[in-house]
């Protein structure tokens, strides 16, 4: 029988993009497959926790003894992750859109009429992870979010853990040349509220996966009778 190093424990996990409605037909999005935050559920899940995953929309099915929602905007995935506290930890792995349009044309597709550029004006969406991770009541015990960096990987990455308020940063380089959005591989460095760096090989996301499920064990253990 595996190891359960998280039996006990409620677990949290964002993964996926959002979507932010233009009108009926077109939206504001990004390149995140999930796949990185599925594979950490699951991962959760076999480590013996439980866990709720907050997705956005992928084309991913729900991992195996998982309880997944499914949303499509920010501010949804806001209002779930919300609904689905307490948790012990928390795992913030989706590619939130930063903005959305500020002003969702729902009922008509919006025409162009030969005036110029696009009627686009954007607002901010809010950050769950430094929401969630900023809480001074019901905050979980271990917050960890993700850095998609195209460049200056650590540093961008060691500002983020202080401004996000989370214990533990897991940063990924996503310019184009590594093929890490929507890929099957990954290569992290995990980054510590004391700027620690440990840099992990490039590995497919199922093992970088299960490699943080078993060190947020250590760094959260199980709740056991002893
Ligand atoms: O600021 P940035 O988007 O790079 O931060 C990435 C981290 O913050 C990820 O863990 C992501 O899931 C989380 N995040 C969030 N809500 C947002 C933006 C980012 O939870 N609106």
């Amino acid at each position: 029988t595996r190891p359960r190093p998280l039996e006990g424990r409620r677990v949290l996990v964002t993964s996926g993009p959002t979507h932010e409605p233009i009108d009926p037909v077109r939206y504001l999005a990004n390149r995140s497959s999930g796949r990185q935050g599925h594979a950490i559920a699951e991962a959760a899940a076999q480590a013996g926790a439980a866990v709720t995953l907050i997705s956005g929309p992928v084309a991913l099915p729900d991992p195996p003894g998982v309880a997944v929602v499914r949303v499509e905007t920010a501010r949804e995935m806001m209002a779930a992750v919300e609904a689905a506290l307490p948790a012990e930890i928390a795992v913030f792995a989706a590619a939130v859109a930063d903005w959305r349009p500020e002003t969702e044309a729902t009922d008509k597709k919006i025409k162009k009429d030969g005036s110029g550029p696009a009627p686009l004006a954007l607002a901010e969406n809010p950050d769950i992870l430094s929401t969630i991770a900023h809480r001074s009541e019901g905050r979980p015990g271990l917050v960890v979010g993700f850095a998609a960096e195209t460049d200056s990987v650590l540093e961008h990455a060691r500002a983020k853990i202080a401004r996000k308020g989370c214990d533990l940063i897991v940063a990924n380089d996503v310019s184009a040349e590594g093929a890490v959005m929507g890929g099957a591989e990954n290569a992290v460095h995990l980054i510590g509220r004391d700027g620690s760096v440990e840099s992990w090989p490039r590995a497919a996301k199922e093992e970088v996966a299960r490699r943080l499920v078993a060190r947020i064990a250590e760094l959260h253990p199980a709740v056991g009778p002893d």
